[in-house]
């Protein structure tokens, strides 16, 4: 039997300590001892291993089945896409985001739905069973939710309510692994990494230690018996799940629920996918009743837009796979004292700075004076240059007070020399467009041919982004 300890190992020099140091005496960095556990194994345990045919043993790429991996179809479409169109059975995905944004919910809506289909374990080590209850409740009450009343029509208590969903309150990872023993689920849900602990370690729950060796534990289970496992992990305060990405490499995908916490829609983004594409974004709104679906989100964002308002701009936006067309807000008003602001509300700021300078030098408008905000609608993070044509049109036509021609999208990245640049997946880009009605794009010249433009919007080529505030505003 293999006998364990525990140990503080430097994570940059790889020195061991018994005790925890703020500083290495091997290399002198900094906060780099993190505790873990040290397997020491008799030379009978480790000779065992070998003759139980636990070895590797490498084959010929020709012999390995290239089948794809076979995938659990997921209920919630959007979640599916993200996941690379369905669950891998034994893989590990971690879901990151701020607390309160909607991490447990989504879990339990999956779980929910998933359960019908055999066993699911959610172990929560932050709330109670009756509040995941009472969240469960919420979420599975009959559609008649829009009702003005909102009085429950006397629906019995269990509807709807899946036999195969168990639900415990638990901290303890060698408890957790007995319970999983016990059920034998297909699929288990951690709520959250940072609250569950292994207790042969000294660290406390939530530090980088913990979280490691919980995910290592997990992903081993995973890969051996085919469970898949859902990781919840918080966003700590320098934007990283779990301190210094310390989970990343251990599991198969990564997933971020992200969203203005004062604004219902919730986007689900993939960092890393090793069974699907990365740039896959699911569409979410937070309602009374848990997370919805944003089938069509273009069409959601754009639906409390004032026609022919000065300060705004419609781009055309890839998130994945998908164009997105979202509407961005510039406002611009005198300086009051000294320097003026910069606030950009969902664009980078020195993307901001850039197309400033570029209106200021290249166009012409004075902006020297004036304080500038830029909002995209829905909460969405843009960080593409292809909104920066309509970011500087938003700006512009706040300034000269001229609305954007009616039924006009903008898409193209803004050079120094103020030259419009050409953007990937432009016919995507304008399909969506004319999809939603729009009848006129704004776009860089093409230089080269490609495929034909798509044929129910008129597509107006423009060289620089003067000749583009030409085309799009409307100056009396
Ligand atoms: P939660 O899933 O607990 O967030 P996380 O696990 O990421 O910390 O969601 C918390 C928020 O969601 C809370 O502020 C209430 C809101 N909410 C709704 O608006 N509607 C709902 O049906 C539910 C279940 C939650
Ligand atoms: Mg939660």
């Amino acid at each position: 039997m293999a006998k364990t300890y525990s140990q503080y190992v430097c994570q940059q020099c790889g020195r061991r300590s018994a005790a925890q140091m703020g500083r290495c005496p091997g290399c002198g960095e900094w906060n780099s001892l993190v505790e873990e556990i040290i397997e020491k194994k008799t030379s009978a345990a480790s000779h065992a291993t070998h003759s139980a045919g636990l070895r590797s043993t490498p084959r010929r790429l020709s012999e390995i089945s290239n089948e794809v991996e076979e995938r659990i179809p997921v209920p919630i479409e959007e979640f599916a896409r993200v996941l690379g169109g369905g669950i891998v059975p034994g893989s590990v995905v971690l879901i990151g985001g701020d607390p309160g944004i909607g991490k447990s919910t989504l879990l339990l809506q999956t779980t929910l739905a998933m359960a019908e289909r055999g066993p699911v374990l959610y172990i929560s080590g932050e709330e109670s069973e009756r509040q995941i209850k009472m969240r469960a409740m919420r979420v599975l009450s009959p559609a008649a939710a829009p009702s003005p009343a909102g009085a429950k029509d006397g629906a019995g208590e269990s509807d709807g309510v899946p036999e195969n969903l168990y639900l415990v309150t638990e901290t303890n990872l060698d408890v957790i692994l007995e319970h999983i023993q016990e059920i034998k689920p297909d699929l288990i849900v951690v709520d959250s990494v940072q609250t569950t602990y292994l207790p042969q370690l000294e660290s406390s729950a939530g530090s980088v230690s913990q979280v490691r060796e919980t995910a290592s534990r997990l992903r081993e289970l995973a890969k051996t018996s085919g469970l898949t496992v859902f990781l919840i992990g918080h966003v700590t305060k320098d934007g990283t799940i779990a301190g210094p990405r310390v989970l990343e490499h251990i599991v198969d995908a990564v997933l971020y629920l992200e969203g203005d916490r004062f604004q219902t829609y919730r986007l689900l983004r993939t960092v890393k996918n090793r069974y699907g594409a990365t740039s896959e974004v699911g569409v979410f709104e937070m309602r009374e009743r848990g997370l919805v679906e944003i089938r069509n989100p273009s069409e959601a964002f754009l639906a409390e837009r004032m026609i022919n308002a000065p300060g705004s701009a419609i781009a055309v936006t890839m998130e994945g796979t998908r164009p997105l067309l979202v509407e961005i807000q510039g406002l611009t008003s005198p300086t009051s004292f000294g320097n003026p602001r910069r606030t950009p509300n969902g664009i980078d700021f020195n993307r901001l700075l850039l197309t400033t300078a570029v209106l200021t030098r290249r166009v012409g408008i004075r902006l020297a004076e004036q304080d500038i905000f830029v909002n995209v609608i829905g909460g969405l993070k843009i960080n593409e240059p292809a909104a920066d044509l309509a970011v500087a049109t938003a700006i512009a036509s706040s300034v000269k007070d001229a609305p954007v021609r009616a039924d006009t999208v903008l898409i193209g990245e803004v050079g120094l020399s103020g030259e419009l640049r050409m953007v990937g997946q432009m016919p995507a880009r304008l399909r969506e467009a004319e999809k939603l009605g729009f009848k006129n794009a704004i776009v860089p010249r093409r230089l080269r041919k490609g495929e034909p433009w798509p044929k129910g919007i008129q597509v107006i080529e423009v060289r620089s982004l003067r000749e583009a505030l030409k085309a799009a505003l409307i100056e009396t």
